[in-house]
């Protein structure tokens, strides 16, 4: 900028503060309504302030705001956004910048309700494609939630001039203004680094990557910060590969899990589910210092367990359950409460009906009667009475018809051994490859297991939701509104999600909620159109347009959105209630 506009340019702005402060002087001490007069754009020396959504009451969920900073105050390397991937991480590190600098402000109520909160949409372990931070062209916008200040119902402005000429300032200032380009870059190279390991699990048919060194266990059962005094993973010798990463003097080295059928045993509280729940989360990226953040799963990885109580919405079971009483269909088999057994097989099911290429399963979270079943209960509970055709006689045709791998945690049968490619035992934290005990042991101690002759197909469950049928109404007003992580209300009623174990994020969860919102709208889906298919749909329109194409609000502002993968959307739409689907 020459001079005489810069001059220019800081005398403009100075009269939009001005505005602003006398806008905020004029409605003191008004009621809560007349906030509505602050909504628009205001030019501040280092950026622009949008005011997008201004709350309705001081309890109602807070005000959404845009933070607008153009590149020639905070410069942005072209190299920071030049794959999706860098750019993705590159806006995390901002978010996390911008979080931290909020919880370094007292963030305290100053007033009724949510008077005076500022929050952003923060990153948790993971790193995820989210609309808190979004580089463009020319600028970083940064979308924050803002309480607007009020005593009672009546405004505070004197507590809003301090937050929007004072605090949200220093915010900015001590965040993106202050952040340091190695800091970015060392995001940026993360993002290389992961790519890379992808890449060679893709060439080498890996379907989990954990580097030695990696720290599996959480801090505890409600924190997902590492564990601090963890034993660090080694891998066994005989599943030891080194990779080639950039922005690293040595090669990683660590633990590669094949396609196939990858068994983890070993004494209890030893570890079994501690790697297991790294694997799950394996799906996603991890941040520096997590501790995962070399730990890396198949990307159509998806965890399978028992859920009863389930809703099931007309799935094609049979290939493990058949001949239920009372005649129940498992071809399509529908119900409100499905047992420990049939919610599992519909898991798979579900799970293969849109591509997971891996299933990870822990015998803590299943269902016994749909993983084994012995010779002796064989022999009391005879087969034409017994509906179950266990996961371990199809295990194998899963491997071998359908590409379908499995990493399972199971420590109390050996049944599983015979079928097993590999066999991994966790003693005392770490594992041990004890493939070919195991192979020898299921030689010593044969077991007699049926053998599945028909060829299985992934076609046998395609299936196509009617947008139309969603019961979004709730009165006379369309409801579908994301509660925390678990659960989604979709007009008088709720989607639950407590079991969906590898939705990780409430972001995810507001995402979803907004699909199914547009999806309605829309009446995307219709009998044309498999589940399988809408959800290609959804994706490349993501992909195209950002998560942003699924905002809520009416204007510029995307709302928290973080991306969900089409598993967990796909979870969401399985377990409406009331929803009509078609088979094809
Ligand atoms: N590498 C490690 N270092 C230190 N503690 C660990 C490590 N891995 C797991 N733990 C802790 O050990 C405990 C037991 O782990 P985990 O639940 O994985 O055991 P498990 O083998 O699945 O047991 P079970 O057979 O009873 O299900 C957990 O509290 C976990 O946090
Ligand atoms: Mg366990």
């Amino acid at each position: 900028m020459n001079v005489s506009l810069e001059r220019k340019y800081h005398k403009g702005v100075s009269e939009f503060m001005k505005q602003l402060q006398s806008l905020l002087h004029h409605i003191d001490g008004k009621g809560y309504k007349a906030y509505k007069s602050i909504q628009g754009k205001y030019e501040f020396s280092k950026y622009q302030l949008s005011i997008d959504y201004v709350q309705g009451d001081p309890f109602a969920s807070p005000s959404k705001i845009r933070i607008i900073v153009p590149n020639h105050i905070r410069s942005i390397k072209q190299q920071w956004k030049e794959s999706k991937q860098r750019k993705v991480y590159t806006e995390d590190c901002i978010a996390r910048a911008v979080g931290e600098a909020i919880n370094k402000e007292s963030n305290q109520s100053r007033g009724s309700g949510k008077s005076g909160l500022i929050y952003i949409d923060q990153p948790g372990q993971e790193i995820l494609e989210r609309t808190a931070v979004q580089l463009n062209q020319n600028s970083t916008i940064i979308c924050l939630s803002l309480g607007l200040p009020a005593n009672g119902r009546r405004i505070n402005g004197r507590e809003a001039k301090k937050l929007f000429l004072t605090i949200l300032p220093s915010i900015i200032n001590n965040s993106i203004l202050a952040i340091k380009d190695e800091k970015i870059e060392a995001s940026v190279q993360l993002a290389d680094q992961h790519k890379v390991i992808r890449e060679k699990m893709k060439e080498n048919g890996w379907i989990a990557f954990v580097a030695d060194g990696a720290v599996l266990p959480r801090a505890s059962g409600i924190s997902n910060k590492p564990l601090k005094k963890a034993v660090t993973f080694q891998s066994p010798e005989e599943n030891r590969v080194e990779i080639e990463v950039p922005h690293r003097v040595e090669p990683l080295t660590g633990m590669a899990l094949r396609k196939g059928i990858n068994l983890i045993v070993g004494g209890g509280y030893h570890g079994k589910s501690t790697l297991l729940e790294a694997l799950e989360r394996g799906v996603y990226h991890h941040m520096k210092g997590d501790g995962r953040e070399y730990v890396l799963t198949d990307p159509d990885a998806v965890k399978i367990r028992a859920e009863d109580g389930r809703q099931v919405n007309s799935v094609n079971i049979s290939m493990f359950i058949n001949d239920l009483p009372q005649g129940q269909d498992t071809k399509q088999f529908t119900t409100e409460n499905a047992s420990g057994s049939t919610s599992q097989a519909t898991n798979v099911v579900e799970a293969m009906e849109i591509g997971a290429s891996t299933l990870l399963i822990d015998e803590d979270t299943s269902a016994t009667n749909f993983m084994i079943r012995d010779r002796r209960m064989k022999a009391l509970v005879h087969t034409k009475k017994e509906p179950i055709t266990p996961f371990i006689d199809r295990i194998q045709q899963l491997r071998d018809d359908l590409s379908v791998s499995t990493i399972m945690v199971m420590g109390g049968s050996g049944d599983y051994f015979d079928v097993a490619d590999e066999v991994i035992m966790m003693d005392q934290y770490l594992p041990y490859n004890v493939t070919k005990q195991a192979h020898d042991i299921a030689k010593d101690y044969p077991i007699e297991r049926q053998k599945e002759s028909e060829v299985l197909s992934t076609q046998s469950n395609q299936r196509a939701f009617l947008s139309k049928s969603l019961q979004v109404k709730k009165g006379k007003k369309k409801k579908i509104q994301a509660k925390g992580r678990q659960n989604i209300l979709v007009g008088n009623g709720t989607i639950v999600l407590d079991h969906v174990e590898q939705l990780v994020d409430p972001s995810q969860t507001r995402a979803i909620a907004e699909i199914i919102r547009h999806a309605e709208e829309q009446d995307m889906m219709t009998q044309e159109l498999t589940l399988s298919h809408f959800l290609y749909l959804i994706e490349k329109m993501i992909e195209k347009e950002g998560l942003q194409a699924f905002a809520p609000y009416k204007n510029q502002h995307p709302g928290d959105l973080a991306r969900p993968r089409r598993f967990e959307l796909a979870a969401a739409f399985n377990r409406m209630r009331g929803v009509k689907v078609v088979n094809k």
